[in-house]
């Protein structure tokens, strides 16, 4: 059986590329899109990727993962300093979970000093651009084989 695990994204994520690329680099979320999805291959996992701009949206997406996907990386953007509902989905559905974030938070404003999400997750990476989303996978493979 594949093993799919969902990698979501939160707001202005689908603006990389042409969003300040001094903070978040050039690449495009189409391309992370790629590179994530064939890396993941490589270890025996299908990708299930999205992006939503809506907070709703990706509540509903974290509970259509149960039962579906046995584990979700997530980059939640700014719903990372403000979220609790996404912390609540994390927990209601019980999968193991990675926060990414492509620039190092801990080295930009304090607000980005604090997440919602991580109480709720395995782990975090944060600060090596597009490649987080590859380390997030590698991370998780042990917790949903
Ligand atoms: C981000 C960091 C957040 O603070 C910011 O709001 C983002 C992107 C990152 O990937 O570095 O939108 O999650």
């Amino acid at each position: 059986m594949t093993i799919s695990v969902l990698v979501l994204n939160g707001p202005n994520l689908n603006m990389l590329g042409k969003r300040e690329p001094g903070v978040y680099g050039a690449r495009t979320l189409a391309e992370i899109e790629e590179e994530t999805t064939a890396f993941g291959a490589g270890l025996g996992i299908s990708v299930d990727f999205r992006q939503s701009n809506h907070e709703g949206m990706l509540v509903d997406w974290i509970h259509e993962a149960l039962g579906r996907c046995r584990g979700i990386v997530i980059n939640p953007g700014a719903y990372t300093h403000t979220s609790i509902a996404l912390q609540d989905a994390i927990r209601a559905v019980g999968l193991p979970t990675i926060e990414v974030h492509l620039s190092n938070v801990f080295a930009r404003e304090t607000f980005r000093h604090h997440s919602y999400i991580s109480p709720a997750a395995l782990g975090v990476i944060c600060g090596f651009g597009p490649l987080g989303y590859q380390l997030a996978l590698t991370a998780l493979q042990p917790h949903v084989v």
